[in-house]
């Protein structure tokens, strides 16, 4: 049964306009909320203060790594949503509700080895990849961990500082592919993801992609989970399921 824990916002940092990222820690007395990397919780707020009954609650990926006791949550507003605007005007000192089971299959436990292991993402979709990238998981299983984030402009391409210390950290082992699809922006790959697996910029940038090395895990809009996954497919990788074991794990944020 799930229950709901109180958090309490730490941080509220404004990346954008409408991209936020909300630091949260739960009180002394809560119980640990233990989860794998990659994993969400529903985070809720009240709509009316004090009412359980207007509770209004949305899946949201941890974007810290099981270890960190501070948590942290990566959003967008959707301006006509019931939740994300009311969220990304929290500030610190205020209070939200965190539901008590993670859960999740966008995990590497859920995945076969490979030599390759490929988190593509579009905008707020890099947040279970950044959880998992600060384990020691993928740099135990993986010879290389490859991070592509697509958004629409520059400025949406966020956490940079994070992503260098992974470049710090893993050198060669680690590659970050950014996308940006609405302007041009120096050292950015133009377009979108699925034509890129098609005209081989991807492979470019990354490695070979082919059945026997390489593993993905897809995040974000469900219209790219859907390309990418058909791009893949025409490349020999399927669909990775418990009782048969492919290549594309994926994740849907609506
Ligand atoms: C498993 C899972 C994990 C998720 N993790 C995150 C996360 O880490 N960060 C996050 O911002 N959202 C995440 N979401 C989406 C999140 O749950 C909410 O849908 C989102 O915050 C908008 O909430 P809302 O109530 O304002 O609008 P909703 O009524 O939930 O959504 C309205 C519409 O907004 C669009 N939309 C929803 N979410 C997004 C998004 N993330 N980016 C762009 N467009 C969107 C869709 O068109 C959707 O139909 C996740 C969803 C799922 C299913
Ligand atoms: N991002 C913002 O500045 C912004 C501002 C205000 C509100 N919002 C809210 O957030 C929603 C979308 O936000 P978002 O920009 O994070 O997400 P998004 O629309 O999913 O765009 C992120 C990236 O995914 C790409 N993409 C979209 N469909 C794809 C597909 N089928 N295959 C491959 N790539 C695909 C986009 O390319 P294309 O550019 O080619 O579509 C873009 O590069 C909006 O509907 C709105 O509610 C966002």
């Amino acid at each position: 049964m799930s229950g709901w824990l109180e958090g309490r916002v730490i941080e509220n940092r404004r990346w954008t306009e409408s991209l936020f990222s909300l630091r949260v820690a739960l009180g002394t007395d809560a119980p640990p909320l233990a989860f794998e990397a990659g994993q969400f919780v529903r985070i809720a707020l009240d709509a009316e203060k004090g009412n359980p009954g207007s509770r209004v609650a949305r899946p949201f990926s941890f974007v810290n790594p099981p270890q960190d006791p501070v948590l942290e949550f990566y959003g967008v507003i959707v301006p006509e949503g019931p939740l994300s605007p009311h969220l990304a005007r929290l500030g610190k000192g205020d209070t939200l509700w965190l539901s008590s089971n993670p859960s999740g299959f966008l995990v590497l436990s859920e995945l076969p080895d490979g030599a390759e292991l490929w988190l593509i993402s579009t905008g707020t979709g890099i947040a279970p990849f950044l959880s998992i990238l600060r384990t020691e998981t993928p740099w135990r299983r993986f010879g290389r961990v490859l991070l592509v984030h697509a958004a629409r402009h520059a400025e949406e391409l966020v956490y940079r500082d994070l992503i260098a210390g992974l470049q710090r950290e893993h050198g060669a082992q680690f590659g970050y592919i950014p996308f940006v699809s609405r302007e041009r922006a120096p050292g950015t790959l133009e377009g979108r993801i699925p034509a890129a697996i098609r005209d081989g910029r991807l492979e470019a940038a990354g490695a070979p992609i082919a059945p026997q090395r390489s593993q993905f895990m897809l995040c974000g809009n469900p219209a790219m989970v859907k390309d990418v996954s058909a791009a893949l497919v025409e490349r020999g990788l399927r669909k990775n399921r418990r009782r048969t074991p492919g290549q594309i794990t994926v994740e849907n944020f609506w």
